[in-house]
């Protein structure tokens, strides 16, 4: 498996968006709108390959200078369970320091709060409802 950056608007962001598509928001009769996905073209995509396919992505988006917001954490269906989120999580630290970031934030989804709890992310705040679903702001310091 191989971890890298990828590109707005490249082949590989649009497998992102599928990826993304079928994971986080097909099953809950959701879609992106185009405006949605032009907002991200300064954020930074991430994703696991094995050769051509995309095994798993996430982006990370700037709230100020100090912190980055994790956004749409996705691994292919047959494929959970197996590390390849918490790689990419790691990844995703990894570069988020050497860009000078020293906090990482996610509106977490209830069903995902132990998987970032096994990575060291704690909540804070209350729950509150996106995408139709409960959620608790998680963060970490880096
Ligand atoms: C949540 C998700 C990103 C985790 O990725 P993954 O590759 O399945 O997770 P990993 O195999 O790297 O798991 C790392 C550890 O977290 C645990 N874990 C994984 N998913 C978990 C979950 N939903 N709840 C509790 N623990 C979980 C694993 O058991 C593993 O524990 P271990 O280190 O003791 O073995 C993935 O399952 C997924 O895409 N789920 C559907 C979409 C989703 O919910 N995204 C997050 C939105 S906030």
């Amino acid at each position: 498996m191989g971890l890298k950056q990828i590109d707005h608007g490249s082949p590989e962001y649009k497998q992102m968006v599928q990826l993304r598509y079928l994971i986080l928001r097909q099953p809950l009769g959701l879609g992106f709108s185009q405006e949605e996905l032009e907002k991200e073209k300064n954020d930074i995509l991430i994703a696991a390959f094995d050769d051509d396919e995309m095994l798993g992505c996430c982006m990370l988006v700037p709230i100020n200078h100090h912190t980055l917001r994790v956004r749409q954490m996705a691994v292919n269906n047959n494929l959970q369970g197996k590390g390849i989120g918490a790689s990419i999580m790691a990844f995703a630290e990894n570069l988020a320091r050497d860009k000078g970031y020293s906090k990482l934030i996610m509106h977490a989804r209830n069903t995902a709060i132990g998987f970032y709890e096994k990575l060291g992310y704690k909540v804070i705040g209350d729950e509150f409802t996106e995408v139709k679903l409960p959620h608790h702001v998680m963060e970490k310091k880096l």
